[in-house]
């Protein structure tokens, strides 16, 4: 069988801060349930990402059309090569850093098309007391919209605390577990309902005269795409697929110029 890779992204400006430390954690404890994953860890700190310029070609006419040339599509190559991603940041005064939120903009089009559907996502976000660390979390989210991340914020003050490393031992090996459970499970399966919402609604708006002009991109991705990914032997998700685009059809005509 193929070696089941993990991808760790790293969005703090310090390599051998919490962050990186907690990720480390989370790779042994991924390692001893299964000692062939393969791990890698990418700080974005090395990498040379710009500024987004916010000019939305992404969103409208494609990624690869991107006019920042750096290691952005490198890191998208890293991310679909692998099984599993993991995002981790620290919370810098109510959300990610720079770093990490740059990569965030980077992939914003994931919002209207996203790329990691499917697989799974473990999302790390440390803080030095508890404030923010909600926000940080349902940022750093944002990179695999629609997947269902596992979740874990641990607290890492600059002072020693009673019972604070048996707390984040506990923490640290609940969603190492459950983070594994997912990549082992990795399989196609029926989609929920509010996943099917999100495609058919994107569906049946990219397919609007007016919407296909300002992002033929979207168009193109959900012209003859069913779901996200192959729905063989699913008949109801297909019917079910098919009633949400045409409500939403219906419902969209009330607002979008055709
Ligand atoms: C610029 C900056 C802003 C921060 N903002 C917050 C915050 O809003 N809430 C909080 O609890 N901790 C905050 N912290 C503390 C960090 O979140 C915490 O120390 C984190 O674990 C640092 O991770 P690192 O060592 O990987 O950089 C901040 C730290 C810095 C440097």
């Amino acid at each position: 069988m193929a070696e089941t890779k993990v991808l760790a992204i790293i969005g703090s400006p310090r390599k051998n801060g919490n962050t990186g430390r907690m990720v480390e954690e989370i790779r042994k404890r991924l390692l001893t349930e299964d000692p062939g994953i393969g791990f890698e860890t990418l700080f974005l700190a090395d990498m040379s990402l710009s500024m987004c310029k916010g000019c939305f070609v992404c969103f409208s006419e494609g990624r690869e059309n991107c006019p920042l040339k750096d290691d952005r599509d490198l890191i998208e190559e890293k991310m679909l090569s692998a099984d599993a991603v993991i995002f981790a940041a620290p919370t810098y005064a109510n959300g990610v850093p720079a770093l990490m939120k740059n990569l965030i903009d980077r992939f914003a089009f994931a919002c209207h098309r996203p790329f990691l559907f499917g697989r799974a996502v473990l999302c790390v976000a440390t803080v030095g007391g508890i404030i923010g660390v909600k926000q940080t979390l349902s940022q750093l989210a944002m990179m695999a919209p629609g997947n269902r991340p596992v979740k874990l914020g641990i607290s890492c003050p600059p002072i020693e605390m009673a019972g604070l490393k048996k707390r984040t031992d506990r923490k640290l090996g609940r969603a190492a577990k459950l983070f594994y459970r997912k990549i082992s499970s990795r399989r196609q399966r029926s989609p929920g309902l509010l996943n099917l919402a999100y495609f058919s609604s994107f569906k049946a708006m990219s397919a609007f005269d007016t919407y296909r002009k300002a992002c033929p991109a979207d168009f193109d991705y959900y012209r003859d795409r069913e779901y996200f990914y192959p729905l063989n032997g699913h008949p109801l998700s297909r019917m079910l697929g098919k009633a949400i685009s045409g409500l939403m059809t219906i419902s969209l005509g009330f607002v979008i110029k055709r």
